[in-house]
């Protein structure tokens, strides 16, 4: 099987590439990546000479170049591919739209048109909107969402639902929680927190810090969509998350203790405008049809992901100072 991989020098991306090398030696494996700010190919050194591996730098809104690399047949698509940074979106929304909505028609047009057979688009449980205490979201449930990264992220996928009911092409859309783990940009909340907790730094807090969110780790993510991937019903959509809500401020005060670190170090900050309350999702359909359930408790997985952090201090840090892309012209030559 030829798998193209978008987005793949991203955090989920760069893990489930390692994930299909790793379980599927038979699996060719391709990725596009536009390498802007949060893509880093260092996130995937330990696969340069890997013969099933390969990597293109491209943009997927660009038609002639996502045209020359459909021409390799690749049976499937997984994409990623995504401006992913909520609050970047309420700074600004254009390359959202960009990437999120108008990158999607390009490569599902391609893709349609070379005859792919499988096209996994990776989405988000913030379609959904903001969550009542009690609610869950499940498949059907309506799409209300309110930052305009949601949004680029619900238009995504109502462009991938209607390639399935036109042309019958062969869609499978995802909608996972909120992930953690090694190789996420320090952005974004967890390794924020762990980054400048070890740098003896304050932790910003977002408003009360009862924001909740389900949380999953990556591992755990790339092993559904790998499910999806092989045994998805095409034109469906599941849900993936591990039913682990947990406050903000909750995740901050565990990394904390985790890192034996003060909770002086929390600073509350201004709340995030329009910044959902709660997130949470009805997970039973792919537990129920294609037998996937999350493996790996929260404890044990943020243990693990504060020993990456604390481990690989040297890549965050060239990552915080945006050094990392000094790396890859060192390795990829030519590549800016
Ligand atoms: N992180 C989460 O918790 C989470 C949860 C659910 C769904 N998702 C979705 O999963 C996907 C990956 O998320 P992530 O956290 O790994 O994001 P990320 O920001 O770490 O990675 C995104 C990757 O996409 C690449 N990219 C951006 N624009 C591109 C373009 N126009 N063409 C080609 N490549 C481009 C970037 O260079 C980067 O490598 C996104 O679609 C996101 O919406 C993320």
């Amino acid at each position: 099987m030829k798998v193209l991989v978008t987005g793949g020098a991203g955090f989920i991306g760069s893990n489930f590439i390692r994930f299909l090398v790793r379980n599927h030696p038979d699996c060719d494996v391709i990725n596009l990546d536009k390498l802007t700010y949060a893509g880093n190919l260092e996130n995937l050194s330990d696969l340069e000479t890997v013969a099933q591996y390969r990597f293109v730098k491209g943009d997927i809104a660009d038609k002639k170049l996502v045209g020359r690399v459909f021409q390799e047949a690749p049976d499937a698509v997984v994409n990623f591919a995504a401006e992913s940074h909520v609050d970047r979106s309420i700074l600004k929304a254009d390359q959202f739209v960009k990437t999120n909505v108008l990158g999607i028609q390009v490569l599902l047009e391609c893709a349609r048109t070379a005859g792919t057979q499988r096209f996994i688009q990776v989405s988000t449980d913030e379609v959904y909107g903001s969550a009542a205490s009690g609610e869950t979201f499940s498949e059907e449930s309506s799409m209300h969402p309110n930052s305009p990264y949601a949004a680029s992220k619900a238009a995504a996928d109502l462009l991938a639902r209607a390639y399935y009911h036109t042309y019958g092409f062969p869609v499978i859309i995802t909608r996972c929680t909120n992930n953690y783990g090694p190789y996420q940009f320090p952005e974004k909340l967890l390794p924020l927190m762990i980054t400048n907790a070890l740098a003896d730094q304050p932790l910003p807090v977002y408003g009360d810090g009862y924001n909740v969110r389900d949380w999953i780790h990556v591992e755990d993510h790339c092993a559904a969509l790998d499910r999806v991937l092989h045994q998805g019903r095409l034109g469906e959509i599941y849900n993936i998350g591990s039913h682990c809500e947990k406050t903000n401020l909750e995740m901050v005060k565990e990394l904390l203790g985790i890192l034996n670190k003060p909770q002086s170090l929390v600073r509350f900050v201004k709340d995030r405008p329009g910044h959902d309350r709660r997130y949470a999702l009805n997970v039973s359909k792919i537990q129920r049809e294609l037998g996937w359930r999350h493996q790996i408790s929260l404890g044990d997985g943020l243990r693990q992901t504060v020993a990456w952090y604390s481990c690989h201090r040297e890549w965050w840090e060239r990552v915080k100072r945006g050094e990392y892309r000094k790396y890859y012209k060192k390795v990829y030559g030519r590549i800016s």
